[in-house]
């Protein structure tokens, strides 16, 4: 059926919606270009202006985003330092030349129709990422995004030229003006995708990693220990948790990139549960030493596994991605610490400032209880 809302209007699909069809990905959301369009038309239309730094306006009933023709003049550094001229003389086709990578600038018309003046087909078919202009240097967020496609597409390669010309933002200084949500916004991405080590990769290859992620530090098996979260579908704080852990102190990263707290708090404790489980190798899970019980408990202390154990049983999974972990024996570990009354023991003690020390002795009892095979 016939939308009001489009009827008349030049209006085409655009982006990430095209290459992931042509790829036979599952739809994302859509965004579209209106060609030859004013922004009073579009409100006229019933279309809701979205505040921003150009015209971008939201269908009355889909809500998907229409954004007006536009090409772009750099006038300052980073990508705030833009000028934008969106006049009803801009093509389709000026609008697909300002865009970064040849894949992300193929249009396609309601009827079907594709248009791809840059022969961005060509290069989803040959698996390419290639930069669409010389354009391409103005904007530090690009780079970003080549390391997070690299990660999202695997099979595809970064052309030589494009890497050339993304070596130039780190050159001339461009991703120092990159702002962390922007950083972090790309970097979540790259690692919730199929393979996380490929943007470290092309983050490294450019030279850009020391100057978005400063004093990170990537080891030989960082990549490894993240292609094995993505095989166990571990969640984002999982695997920011594995990036992080060679680099010390973690919090001036987390800081800088305005790291949501619970991503930052796996990083931190990731390091300190991966000495306590390696302080017990050799042990058997089964028959502790007193010692043994002690450090469990401390290691579920530390970990403050009592008050959040999914967080905490989460973490052995994360753990499991560094070296192997009997995970069920810790899990039983903390089942065993959790069934102690802590109203009881409180109960059993005077002086307020004791109950610390006689909780903690009742539940390492209940390890030794359960553990020493006595
Ligand atoms: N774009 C660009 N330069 C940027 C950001 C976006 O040229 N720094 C263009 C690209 O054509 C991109 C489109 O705007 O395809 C839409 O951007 P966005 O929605 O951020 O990303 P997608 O490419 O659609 O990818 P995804 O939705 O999978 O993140």
């Amino acid at each position: 059926m016939a939308d009001p809302a489009i009827k008349g209007l030049q209006v085409y699909v655009v982006g990430g919606a095209v290459r992931d069809a042509l790829l036979g990905l599952p739809p994302g959301d859509r965004d579209w270009v209106v060609v030859g369009a004013s922004p009073q038309a579009m409100v006229a239309r019933g279309f809701i202006p979205v505040g921003g730094d150009f015209p971008v306006f939201l269908h009355p009933h889909t809500k998907e985003e229409y954004a007006l023709a536009r090409t772009e003049r750099k006038s300052g550094r980073g990508y705030r330092g833009f000028t934008f001229y969106t006049g009803s003389d801009v093509t389709l086709e000026d609008d697909l030349r300002r865009r970064d990578l040849t894949v992300n600038a193929i249009a396609q018309a309601p009827d079907g129709e594709l248009i791809d003046p840059l022969n961005g087909q060509a290069d989803v078919h040959a698996g390419v990422l290639r930069h669409v202009g010389k354009a391409f240097v103005e904007d530090p967020v690009r780079l970003l995004r080549l390391g997070r496609f690299a990660a999202q597409f695997p099979t595809f390669e970064v052309a030589d030229e494009t890497l050339t010309l993304a070596r130039k933002l780190v050159t001339q200084g461009e991703v120092d003006a990159l702002v962390p949500e922007r950083v972090w916004q790309e970097l979540a991405k790259g690692l919730m995708a199929s393979a996380p080590g490929r943007m470290l990769d092309v983050l490294e290859q450019t030279g850009a990693l020391p100057r978005v992620l400063p004093g990170l530090v990537v080891a030989a098996d960082t990549a490894e220990e993240l292609a094995c979260a993505v095989r166990n579908d571990l969640p984002l704080a999982g695997r920011f948790a594995l990036l992080c852990r060679h680099t010390q102190p973690i919090k001036p990263l987390c800081e800088r990139l305005r790291v949501p707290k619970a991503c930052c708090d796996y990083a931190v404790l990731l390091p300190q549960l991966l000495h306590d489980i390696a302080r017990l190798e050799g042990v058997s899970p089964m028959l502790l030493t007193g010692q043994d019980a002690q450090h469990i408990l401390d290691a579920l202390m530390q970990a403050d596994a009592l008050r959040r154990p999914d967080r905490f049983l989460d973490l052995l999974r994360v753990a499991e991605c560094v070296r192997p972990v009997a995970v069920s024996a810790w899990s039983a570990y903390l089942g065993v610490v959790q069934e102690v009354d802590a109203g009881a023991v409180a109960r059993t003690v005077s002086e307020p400032k004791a109950i610390r020390r006689a909780l903690y002795q009742a539940r390492l009892q209940a390890l030794v209880d359960v553990y020493s095979g006595g």
